[in-house]
Formats: C-alpha cells, structure tokens, sequence
C-alpha cells in the first residue's frame, strides 16, 4: 500500500511518500526565514507560504515517485485553521484527481507514530510524551490506536516558552536548536525554580515569569549560557519528574518521545535517565522526524489505513483536534 502524506498545520510544508509501512521519498519545505522577522509565526503569511510552495513540492515527488498511489493522508489537526485548510484542499484534489482514499490525521499522533519511520511500535502500555512549540502531553498509549490524554500544559507549551524567552534574548524564531547550542559551553547554571504542581497536569508559565526575572539580572552576554543551560534544565527536569510519576502509576513499560523539542539532547537524556532507572524501553526519532515533516502523516496514515480508518471528500480540518 503507497500513502502519500502531507503536513501543513504550521510552519513547514512537506510531502511524503510511506510504501508498505516504509519511507520512500520526503520533501520539505520550511517558512523560518519568512517568520523570523515577525519573531513568531504570523498565520495569514503561514498559509500564503503554505499555497506557493504544496504544488511545487508536489512535482519534486513526482519526479522522484512515479507510482500510483493508493491513499492520500492529510493532517487535520490541531494547527492553525488557515494551514491546515490549504493542506487539506490539496489532498483532497489530489485524492479527487488520482481517484484514491483520504484520511485525516492528528498531528500529534504522527508525531508518536514518528518512532515506525526507523523503529517499531512500543510494548504497551507505553507512554507517549509530545513536547513541540504548541504542545507538552503525556499520552496513556495503550494498544494500536488506543491513546488517552493523561496529563498535559494548561498554559504555555515547553517549546513556545523557550521561543518567547529566546527572543527576549535575541535568538530568532523558533529559538529551540540555538538555546540548546547556547547551553553546550558551559556547565555552570543559573538556576531556575522547577514546576511545583501536584497529579499529571502541567503548567510552564510560572517557569517563564521566573526566567524572565532572572534574565533582567543578568548584564553580561557570557551569561547566557549559563541562562539557557538553567531554563532548559528546569523546564526539562519538571517533565520528566511528571514523566516518571506516570511511569510507576500505569505500570508503563516503554516511553515514545515525540515533537520538535525532543530533538534536544538535554531532554532526550533526562527522558533517558528515567527509562534507565525504572528499566523501560525509549524510542525517540532521529532530530529530523521530531520537527514537524510529512513522513510522520504518512506513516499515520498507513498505520490508520490498516486500521480500517478513512474519511470520505466532506473530511474538514478541526483545528483544536485532541489526540
Ligand atoms: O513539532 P514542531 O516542529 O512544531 C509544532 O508542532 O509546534 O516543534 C517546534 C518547536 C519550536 O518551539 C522549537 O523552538 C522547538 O520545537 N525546538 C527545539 C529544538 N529544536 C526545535 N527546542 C529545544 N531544543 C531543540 N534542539
Ligand atoms: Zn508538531
């Protein structure tokens, strides 16, 4: 089965081609350069990117795929409603066109089921955790396709208080990969107070009004580093804190790393630490699979596909979509 996916919630545009559950060819395309003098993503320009650059990605994987597909994939969401339209509108011409099925994804079950483009599925239960620009989730993953959301940020997500407070620091747009490159030459640490919140739910605003105060005292550039090795220790060291209550709660058995901000080794080894302690398994996707791409839609697809999951032409996007 060949599933053709496409990815358009945000600020990347991309295409995949997944045969029989692998990675054929992947395209994309993102808008960083455009937003960065916004200091953030501005929607409407979003979408403009998102409509001049579907159909030239489109031919790229033509000329490197020629075969007939069998099903479109598309993400749904969550995302941002005029993103996620264009996407949608492309796939389902595409699915009009070559006469196949379509199938509306969840971004962030694509982002979990990121681990099958190089791994396998987990033993369950295992436990998901989603960590992006818009999302910080823990995700009950208790058998093909059965998810259930156990605890998640109820104000800022991990990755939108390290791109706020990196832009206080003059980092551009998204700030992720440049505060963790930042944090690598030192060892020092300006510490940050950790989250103090009880049960699985989360909360990352009182962390950023902190470091927020605690960048207001620092006058020299040298201590950025040490800025950005304390922000990224707090933020980290309270998911994974949130992390292992879970773990001995549900009996967990693997831990699923998924999102942009999981790319970062600083998390990717606290995340680490846990598994090693409590004797778990952990899956987390090569960098390039946690930032948003289209292979994760496709491989989402295919998994749903076999599911015996499809929408029909009348599939809309639903941009608050929960996994
Ligand atoms: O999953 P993603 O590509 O888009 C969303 O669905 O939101 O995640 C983007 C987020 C941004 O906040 C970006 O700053 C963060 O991921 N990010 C990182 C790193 N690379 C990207 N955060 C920390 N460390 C990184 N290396
Ligand atoms: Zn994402």
């Amino acid at each position: 089965m060949i599933v053709l996916g496409i990815e358009t919630s945000c600020d990347d545009t991309g295409i995949a081609v997944v045969k029989d559950g692998s990675l054929i060819c992947e395209v994309r395309s993102t808008q960083e350069e455009v937003h960065k003098k916004f200091g953030g993503v501005v929607p409407e320009v979003a979408s403009r990117e998102h409509f001049k650059t579907l159909l030239p990605l489109y031919n790229m994987i033509k000329e490197r795929f020629s075969e007939h597909i069998d099903a479109v994939a598309v993400t749904v969401g969550p995302g941002l409603p005029g993103s996620l339209s264009l996407g949608l509108c492309f796939a389902k011409t595409i699915a009009l066109c070559e006469r196949v099925k379509i199938v509306g994804v969840n971004h962030l079950e694509a982002h979990l089921l990121a681990c099958l483009l190089e791994y396998r599925y987990p033993k369950f239960p295992a436990l998901g955790v989603i960590v992006s620009g818009g999302h910080t989730e823990m995700v009950l993953w208790s058998g093909w396709g059965v998810y259930k959301r156990i605890g998640w940020t109820v104000d800022d997500a991990i990755g939108e208080v390290i791109d706020k407070i990196g832009r206080e620091m003059g980092i551009s747009y998204p700030a992720g990969s440049e505060m963790e490159r930042l944090s690598r030459s030192t060892t020092y640490e300006i510490k940050i107070p950790k989250l103090k919140m009880e049960g699985y739910m989360m909360s990352f605003s009182g962390i950023k009004t902190a470091a927020l105060r605690e960048f207001r005292k620092i006058t020299l550039k040298e201590d950025y580093p040490a800025f950005a090795l304390g922000l990224q220790n707090s933020l980290f060291s309270s998911l994974s804190s949130k992390i292992e209550r879970v773990v001995q709660d549900y009996k967990i058995k693997e831990i699923v790393l998924g999102g942009g901000v999981a790319a970062n080794k600083i998390l990717r080894d606290k995340v680490g630490e846990v598994c090693s302690k409590h004797n778990l398994g952990f899956i987390v996707p090569s960098p390039k699979f946690c930032a948003d791409n289209a292979a994760m839609v496709a491989i989402c697809g295919y998994d749903m596909i076999l599911r015996g999951i499809s929408d029909d032409l009348s599939l809309d996007y639903r941009s608050d979509w929960k996994i």
